[in-house]
Order: C-alpha cells, then sequence, then structure tokens
C-alpha cells in the first residue's frame, strides 16, 4: 500500500518518518542544540508574520520560477545540504538529488554525505548540482575535495560557515547516537521496532563517504567527534577569499546571521548567502533565520542573491521568506522526512506539496509574480 496516500502536509511526512526511523536516527534529523529553543522559533517567527491579501487581482496564471545562484529553478527552492541522509534511505542522497533534477530545483550535497560525491552528478547529470563544502584541518584534503567536486561538475559551492564544532544536540548525547549507527543495550529495542528501515539498511554504506582515506573519519564515531577531529574551528575570512578564488562558478556563503558578515561576504564576492541558523542545530538561542533576514536584506541592498533555511515547511513560508527579501529557500528537514517516509516517492511529495502550497498561497494573496512579492504583504502579529 503506498505510504503517501494520506499525506497531506510536510507535519504528515514527519509523522511517517518517525514510524520508519529507528528513534536514534529519527533524533538526529528532528532535534536541534539543547533546549530547541532556537528550532522552535523558526516556526514560531514565521508564524508570527501575517499576510495581507489583496483581492480583484486575476490571478488565473501564477508563475513561480525563480532565478538562484544564477540559473533559473522550477521554483524558488532548493534541497539543503543534509550529512547522512543516506542513513534514512539507502543512496538517500541519490535519490534526492534525481527528485530534485526531475523538479527542475537545485540539490546540494553535503560533505557529510553517505555516498560519495562523484555519484550524485553521476546519477543526476542533468540535475543543478551545488556540493557543500566545510573547513578541514586538512586543507590538503579540503581542496582535493573542491578539485573533486570541480571535476564531478558540481555548479555552485555552499561553504557552511556556521560549524566550527557542533552544537550540543542532546537527543544524539541521550541516544548515544553513533556513525555508523549501531544499537546500544538501551536503544535496542528501538532499533529492533524499525524492521523495514534494518532490512533496507543492511547491505547499505553508513559512513562518511567523502572521507574514505581521509584518517580520523572512520570507525564508531559520534558525529561531534568527527567534526571535532576533521574540521576547523581556526577558520576565517581568508579562508574564504581562498576558496573565492579558487572557485570559479557561484560561491555560496551558508550560515550568515548578522547583517555585518552580509557585508563582507559580498565584499569578498559571494553570489549568494544563505540566511541560515543550521536548523536550529548550533548556537541555541540563535535569532531565526526569518527574524534575521529583513536587516540582512537592507545590508545587502541586492549586491547577491540571498537564500533562506530553517524552518520552512509550508509555501506560505517560502512566501514570507521572499516578500522579506530572500530570493529562494532551502528545505532541509522537510524532504529528509520524505526520504525516511517512502524513498525517491517521498522527496518527490515534499516538493510537489510545497510547489502545490506556494501557487494556492499566491493566488490567494492576489499574486502572480514572484518578484512582486515584498514587505507591504505582511504584517508582524505582535501586540498592535
Ligand atoms: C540531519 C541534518 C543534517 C544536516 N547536515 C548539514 C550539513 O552537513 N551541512 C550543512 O551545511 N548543513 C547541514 N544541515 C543544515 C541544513 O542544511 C539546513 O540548514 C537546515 O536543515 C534547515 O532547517 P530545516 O531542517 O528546518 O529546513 C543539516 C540539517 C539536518 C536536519
Amino acid at each position: 500500500m503506498d505510504p503517501l496516500r494520506k499525506v497531506a502536509g510536510v507535519a504528515d511526512l514527519r509523522r511517517l518518518a518517525q514510524g520508519q526511523l529507528p528513534l536514534p536516527l529519527f533524533d538526529f534529523i528532528d532535534g536541534a542544540a539543547e533546549d530547541e529553543t532556537t528550532l522552535a522559533a523558526n516556526r514560531a517567527d514565521f508564524d508570527a508574520w501575517r499576510f495581507r491579501p489583496r483581492m480583484l487581482r486575476d490571478v488565473s496564471a501564477v508563475r513561480l520560477e525563480a532565478m538562484l545562484a544564477g540559473r533559473p529553478a522550477a521554483l524558488p527552492l532548493a534541497l539543503a545540504p543534509i550529512g547522512l541522509a543516506g542513513l534514512a534511505w539507502p543512496r538517500g542522497e541519490i535519490l534526492a538529488a534525481q527528485a530534485a533534477a526531475r523538479a527542475g530545483i537545485p540539490f546540494c550535497l553535503s560533505t557529510n554525505s553517505v555516498a560519495r560525491l562523484e555519484e550524485i552528478p553521476r546519477a543526476a547529470p542533468d540535475g543543478e548540482n551545488w556540493f557543500q563544502l566545510y573547513f578541514l584541518k586538512d586543507r590538503d584534503w579540503m581542496n582535493g575535495l573542491v578539485v573533486r567536486a570541480r571535476d564531478a561538475g558540481y555548479r555552485a559551492l555552499v561553504v557552511t560557515v556556521d560549524l566550527p564544532l557542533t552544537g550540543k544536540r542532546e537527543r544524539d548525547l541521550r541516544n548515544a547516537f553513533t556513525v555508523p549507527p549501531r544499537p546500544t543495550l538501551s536503544s535496542a529495542l528501538a532499533f529492533a521496532r524499525r524492521l523495514p528501515w534494518l532490512w533496507r539498511s543492511l547491505r547499505a554504506p553508513a559512513g562518511f563517504g567523502n572521507f574514505e582515506g581521509a584518517g580520523g573519519g572512520a570507525g564508531l564515531i559520534s558525529v561531534a567527534q568527527h567534526v571535532a577531529t576533521l574540521f576547523d574551528p581556526a577558520a576565517g575570512w581568508d579562508d574564504v577569499k581562498a576558496l573565492r578564488e579558487a572557485w570559479t562558478g557561484p560561491l555560496i556563503l551558508k550560515g550568515i546571521l548578522h547583517p555585518e558578515d552580509a557585508k563582507r561576504a559580498v565584499a569578498l564576492g559571494a553570489d549568494a548567502i544563505s540566511v541560515s541558523n543550521h536548523g536550529g542545530r548550533q548556537l541555541d538561542g540563535t535569532v531565526s533565520a526569518i527574524r534575521a533576514l529583513p536587516d540582512i536584506a537592507t545590508a545587502v541592498g541586492g549586491r547577491c542573491d540571498i537564500l533562506l533555511d530553517s524552518g520552512v515547511r509550508r509555501g506560505t513560508d517560502i512566501l514570507k521568506a521572499l516578500a522579506l527579501g530572500a530570493s529562494g529557500v532551502m528545505i532541509g528537514r522537510a524532504y529528509v522526512w520524505g526520504l525516511a517516509a517512502a524513498g525517491e516517492p517521498g522527496v518527490d511529495k515534499a516538493i510537489a506539496l510545497l510547489r502545490a502550497e506556494l501557487e494556492t498561497a499566491m493566488m490567494l494573496l492576489g499574486e502572480t509574480e514572484l518578484g512582486d512579492l515584498g514587505p507591504d504583504m505582511l504584517i508582524s502579529a505582535g501586540a498592535p
């Protein structure tokens, strides 16, 4: 029976994912740092903006195409880099890239993917594939990844700047989540209850595919240990400058929340920035991305593209981000829940849901062109 038949929104995909994944893996995807205050704020702050729709404006034909990092996309939407997405479903990153290509939207592969980076452009040659890079202590290995990404055919380099170390993710600590995932005495039952996932995952790769041979990245380790061993907390703006010189395609800085950092990114020649708090997984108490966006849009003043991620679950969220100055959004959990729920059709479903919601919301708002969206369409739901 089709597990997606009763799915009406992204929240339904989350429920299905919860029923499919062993709890430690579900929590790794679903969870965030410390008290998950920022995770909650990512949602609450979207909800705190309310629309002021206009009427009688002929909304019979709505256009949803957008320009993302200099290329046309079918929607103002990209799939965000998700480490270990290949644990949610075997070959998860490859399936997600194929779904994105089919939908005409960009797919961004994480440094921490299960798949080797070369596998994505091979499996989705017509897709708009982006590669996400973290700063690594071993600069030879890091520069090697950049060369491999270029040679493999990735078009854009997404440099994530908000992870000098892993935020304190307490669900992962409690569950003793490791890579590859292994049941502990206390989590054995959680794994045993998810036989279809166990069966599917039996022979699937389950490590950090891009780190084979890098040293430190193999064996049974936590994500925090992997990051502490290999990632470089000493990275600075000069390192971004060096990457800008090395990478001739579009360069996107992901994880910007302060207008001054946004200006600095522009000055260094970034083609785009992603306003993001990493889905609430890094510094808890951080401002939500949607709250940070208006000041950043003002600071950037149209000199580079702005993407936004963190908390996008609805077409209306996309509309709010665009109205406040983004040219597009990325989704993380929304598509990984789909992947965990049903594999590739689940990713198709996540994208299709957002597309349909976006179209409906545009029509109800009285708009037909994404480029016409602006802050006057929104009011803050705070006290008058
Ligand atoms: C399970 C998981 C793994 C992630 N791994 C990465 C990663 O490897 N690189 C990265 O730049 N961001 C990573 N992120 C952050 C996402 O790219 C994105 O910023 C975040 O998921 C957006 O929030 P959302 O999940 O509410 O859409 C990860 C997020 C999740 C949920």
